[in-house]
């Protein structure tokens, strides 16, 4: 998947890992709005707007409970726009971590997506102890769209046809 995004927007609960991002960015930083948002609250994704595509990269385990991981990703899929996609990527359980109670299972990662909303999950990607996985967030579904608005309608018999909501 290739990701150029025009703006972005980067969420930390703490301003000092803001500042080091900006720094490592450079003059990319300009593109950039730094917000502090702390994701154990639950309004957390409040007034940020939509967006085509939301990241997270090794740091949902940060809200310190497995239990916790379908609640932070229904929020993330709040601002996630029809049709665009959740790239969330974090360590799963081995049997060496260290703490058990942070990381889910290999296989639960993907079925967290599919709980909190998404669909067509996919792995993109693996490496040691991490994965990341893609899912969409489904366009809503239109039900006011009628037979014959769907057909370009135009005569008499389609025109009574217009008067059927299809449900789809
Ligand atoms: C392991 S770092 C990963 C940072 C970055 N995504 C990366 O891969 O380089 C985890 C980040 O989550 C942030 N973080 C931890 N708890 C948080 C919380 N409750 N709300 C928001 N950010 C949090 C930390 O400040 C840190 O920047």
């Amino acid at each position: 998947m290739h990701c150029d995004p025009f703006t972005y927007v980067a969420l930390d609960f703490s301003p000092a890992m803001h500042e080091i991002a900006a720094e490592h960015l450079g003059e990319l930083a300009s593109r950039v709005t730094f917000l502090t948002r702390d994701f154990r609250e639950p309004d957390w994704a409040n007034d940020l707007g939509m967006f085509d595509a939301v990241v997270t990269l090794q740091a949902a385990h940060e809200t310190r409970h497995k239990r916790h991981l379908v609640p932070l990703l229904e929020r993330a899929r709040s601002v996630v726009a029809p049709g665009g996609v959740l790239l969330y990527a974090d360590h799963y359980l081995t049997p060496e971590t260290k703490l058990p109670a942070l990381a889910p299972a290999r296989d639960e990662q993907p079925l967290a997506l599919e709980r909190a909303g998404f669909v067509e999950v996919e792995l993109r990607y693996e490496e040691g102890n991490m994965a990341l996985w893609c899912g969409t967030n489904e366009p809503p579904r239109d039900e006011t769209t009628t037979y014959g608005e769907r057909q370009g309608a135009v005569n008499p018999v389609e025109q009574i046809a217009q008067r059927f909501a299809i449900h789809r």
